[in-house]
């Protein structure tokens, strides 16, 4: 099982990729907030774990199982992000309490949620009310 450290360069890393076409340490340093240096002991261990393939000055890449894992937890990311929105979230806290909880769900919770999202999503009712409760909230 990969670690919340672990996840989270795989996380980014995945991004980066899908975004620029690759990943440098640098700069998945600087969207986790951490010194290269420590980026380049995780990416390290990440190759020895088969998730990357990383040569000092040929950049890195993910391997088959490093992909399958990204492409997850970036999915898992977007859903839970998905989620605190619908149920109302203030927009600039979903970013970091998503970063915050991701790591700490199992897979079960994550798909149970998912449902969750479903059925709100086919309720506008049931997220009409919660919209109420919150303006009922803010005017207290
Ligand atoms: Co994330």
């Amino acid at each position: 099982m990969p670690t919340p450290s672990m996840e989270d360069h795989i996380e980014q890393i995945y991004m980066l990729i899908e975004q620029k076409g690759y990943a440098r340490v640098s700069d998945i340093a600087e969207s986790l907030s951490v010194l290269p240096s420590s980026v380049t002991k995780m990416v390290q261990k990440l190759d020895k774990d088969g998730y990357l393939v990383y040569e000092r000055y040929r950049g890195l890449m993910l391997t088959p199982k490093g992909l399958k894992l990204g492409k997850r937890l970036v999915k898992r990311h977007d859903l839970l992000e998905q989620f605190l929105r619908l149920i109302g979230v203030q927009e600039d806290l979903i970013y970091d309490d998503v970063e915050g909880i991701e790591h700490h769900l199992s897979w079960n919770s994550i798909d149970r949620i998912a449902d969750l999202i479903q059925v709100m999503e086919e309720n506008p009712k049931f997220i009409q009310k919660l919209e109420e409760l919150k303006e009922s909230q803010q005017s207290d």
